[in-house]
């Protein structure tokens, strides 16, 4: 969609765009996959050996091997990549999903995580009939706590000592959103710009 009109393309928000994989996302996500903090609050875990770029590259550039997942990448309205996320675990049976998002970490702030998520949201409610996105973070993971809020999603519950990262144990936090509380507050602004 690089040269896509902004005029008639439905997945992009107020300041966003969602858009398949492209060869020249390759560079600014390995500088991602480098960001340490980023694999702990994602991850939960930071690895030896860190992957060279080139094993990096050919993981990305490999057909996905999971069909629960779709893997998107996340553009400003300038074209230029912002991040990534990820819808996971769909499940046909249950209609329920997990969500992750990564906003690299020069553009974080600016509101690019809560448009591409609204659109994600919109995507696996309103064409995949998801009915429930169940998702969770850190407790020590501020930025993720606030954006699940400010999407709608409840707090469902504490799960402790989930990960080991730093010489600590750390709990989570467990978010859940309906496609009812989405549609409550969002739909509304899923309008095709
Ligand atoms: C979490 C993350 C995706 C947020 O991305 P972002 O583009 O900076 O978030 P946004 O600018 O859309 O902010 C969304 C809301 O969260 C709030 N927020 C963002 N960063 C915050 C922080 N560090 N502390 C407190 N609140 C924060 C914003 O103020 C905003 O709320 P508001 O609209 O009421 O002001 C980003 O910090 C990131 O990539 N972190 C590393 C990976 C990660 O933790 N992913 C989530 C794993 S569950």
């Amino acid at each position: 969609m690089q040269d896509a009109s902004k005029t008639g393309y439905y997945w992009q928000g107020e300041i966003v765009r969602l858009r398949s994989f492209r060869e020249s996302d390759i560079g600014p996500k390995w500088q991602e996959y480098q960001d340490s903090h980023a694999r702990q609050m994602l991850e939960y875990r930071i690895e030896l050996p860190v992957m060279s770029r080139e094993q990096y590259a050919e993981l990305l550039t490999s057909p996905d091997d999971d069909p629960r997942r779709i893997s998107l990448y996340v553009e400003n309205h300038d074209g230029g990549l912002v991040g990534w996320l990820n819808l996971f675990d769909l499940d046909e049976r249950h209609g329920t999903f997990g969500v992750g998002i990564s906003i690299f970490r020069d553009h974080r702030g600016r509101g690019y995580a809560l448009d591409a998520l609204r659109l994600a949201l919109a995507y696996a409610f309103e064409e995949l009939r998801m009915q429930k996105c169940n998702s969770a973070c850190l407790v020590m993971n501020a930025a993720s706590s606030a954006l699940h809020e400010c999407l709608g999603f409840q707090r469902e519950g504490l799960r402790r000592r989930v990960a080991y990262i730093g010489g600590a144990y750390h709990d989570e936090i467990l978010y859940g959103l309906t496609h009812e509380e989405y549609a409550a507050r969002w739909r509304a602004t899923q309008e095709p710009k």
